[in-house]
């Protein structure tokens, strides 16, 4: 469906400005909708003398003539000849028009829209005696402001200037109607408006008092009236009920002066909204704490086995607690990450580099030093799968460290790169280019616990698969800084994307 500015580009000659004030209007015009239980139009002239429908608003509150979507079309001759009048003359026209949806006619107002000195457009309200509602006191109150707003729309008193709904809240007729005067008395509060209105403890019979004497939207009303201007005031009675009111004024010229008439309050119970928006904020928070303390504890028991560690002869014994230590560490680090973010996600990279710190200053030795650095991105990843992901590139690059730079070696670098596939799975690389792999080595006779942890992680828990060749200086010395004096090793590792 085309948008009102896309046809007013394509078939008229009207101004930005004036296109503005339209867009305007139309951010307000379901409410004039639901004030006037009727369809609405908008329809601009065309650069050929036809009028074209820009835009079709339907109420909430009544039933809809048109069962298709009348954006784009022209005016028939009978609408025409009235749109055309009160595009002429200024003045709001009403007469009797057809629909196809009905035997009998239909009743049309064509209202125009003023803009600074000229109008810019006309607005169409057509609606049927027979699916009309029943008139009750709702139904004349509710006309009666239409008819204030028509009258403020064909004198450029409305759309307010700059004065935006924000749709996803702002509360609607449907949701409760104050009619105040002048002096912020109330003329009429729908029943919507009287049920709110009981909640935060007004029970009284509001008609005839004034906002400040119920203690409802008294503030907002007055700024409301003085600015001549709509505004929102969401306001919380007790810490279980929260309305949200829009009051607007409606205004009448008088000579040069615009004068206050009156105003309605439109209100809503957003409680239940309230409540939900503070719950997601505290659970957002509780998780964040509770990753916190997880790093805390896990730091404890690092600490503990380095502690235990400092008692031990064994160098065997040491050892293996030092690498203990250091996987605790791995997750220690995801949880840290986790601490600071809002959702369940992180961004891999943070724990890659940090993790490659820890690998740098754990496990270097000054006679045979190697040099850390990752390239790539591995893009958001839930911490169900980071967590095991760090722990198995920490196995990979403590592996890198150990075998491909032993003892006598002289040291040389480690590079991991991140990459995302199209289809969203992850590949990671761990390339060294140190002694390389063992001509009998078999990725399936491993018996070690690191690439035994390696291979739990990577084929169970992240149904991905592993792979480790010879890297051959071909396959490296462009991009990945691997010096050529070292075939080294390559650890690939591929994880399909992860599905929720
Ligand atoms: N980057 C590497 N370079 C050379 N050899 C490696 C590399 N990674 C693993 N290996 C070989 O795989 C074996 C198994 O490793 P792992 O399961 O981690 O046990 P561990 O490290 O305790 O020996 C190592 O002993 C080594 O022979
Ligand atoms: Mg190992």
């Amino acid at each position: 469906m085309p948008t009102l500015v896309e046809i007013a580009h394509e078939h008229s000659d009207i101004d930005e400005a004036s296109l503005e004030h339209l867009g305007s209007l139309l951010s307000e015009w379901g409410m004039l909708a639901d004030f006037c239980f009727a369809d609405m139009l908008l329809h601009l002239l065309s650069a050929n003398g036809e009028f074209i429908v820009g835009a079709q608003v339907r109420a909430a509150t009544g039933q809809t003539l048109y069962d298709t979507d009348l954006v784009g079309t022209v005016a028939d001759p009978i609408e025409h000849k009235m749109i055309d009048q009160a595009f002429q003359t200024q003045k709001v026209v009403t007469g009797e028009t057809k629909v196809d949806s009905l035997v009998e006619p239909v009743n049309l107002m064509a209202i125009p829209v003023r803009f600074e000195e000229r109008i810019v457009a006309v607005l169409t309200r057509k609606w049927s005696q027979r699916t009309g509602r029943k008139p009750g006191q709702l139904e004349r109150t509710y006309l009666a402001i239409f008819d204030d707003f028509t009258k403020m729309i064909s004198t450029g008193l409305f759309p307010f200037v700059g004065r935006v709904a924000d749709a996803s809240v702002a509360p609607r007729v449907g949701d409760g109607v104050i009619v105040l005067d002048a002096e912020t008395r109330v003329r009429y509060a729908s029943p919507n408006a009287v049920s709110a209105m009981h909640r935060v403890g007004v029970s009284a019979n509001a008609v005839g008092q004034t906002l400040a004497e119920l203690g409802v939207a008294e503030t907002a009303a007055r700024h409301a009236f003085e600015r001549r201007e709509p505004v929102v005031e969401e306001f919380e009675q007790s810490s279980d009920v929260t309305l949200l009111t829009r009051t607007i004024p409606t205004l009448r010229r008088s000579g040069r002066q615009v004068v206050v008439t009156g105003g309605v309050v439109l209100l809503r119970d957003v409680s239940e909204l309230r409540r939900r928006d503070r719950l997601l904020l505290t659970k957002d928070a509780t998780i964040r704490e509770i990753h916190h303390r997880v790093k805390n504890n896990l730091q404890t028991i690092s600490s503990l086995l380095r502690l235990q560690a400092r008692r031990l002869k064994s160098q065997e014994a040491i050892e293996a607690i030092a690498e203990s230590v250091r996987r605790i560490r791995t997750i220690a680090l995801v949880h840290e990450t986790l601490s600071h973010e809002a959702g369940e996600d992180i961004s891999f990279i943070e724990i890659v580099r940090p993790l490659l710190r820890l690998v740098e200053e754990g496990l270097q030795s000054t006679d045979r030093p190697v040099k850390f650095s990752v390239i790539g991105d591995g893009g958001r990843l839930p911490a169900t799968v980071a967590t095991p992901l760090s722990v198995v590139i920490l196995e990979l690059l403590q592996n890198a460290v150990d075998h491909g730079f032993p003892e006598g070696s002289r040291g040389g670098s480690v590079l991991v790169v991140l990459g995302i596939h199209e289809d969203g799975a992850l590949t990671i690389r761990v390339i060294d280019n140190g002694r390389g792999l063992k001509s009998d080595f078999e990725m399936a006779n491993v018996t070690g616990l690191g690439l035994s942890i390696v291979r739990t992680l990577v084929t169970t828990e992240l149904a991905g698969t592993i792979q480790m060749r010879a890297a051959k200086v071909s396959d490296s010395a462009k991009d990945l800084t691997i010096a050529k004096d070292g075939d080294g090793t390559v650890v690939e590792l591929l994880i399909p994307a992860v599905r929720d």
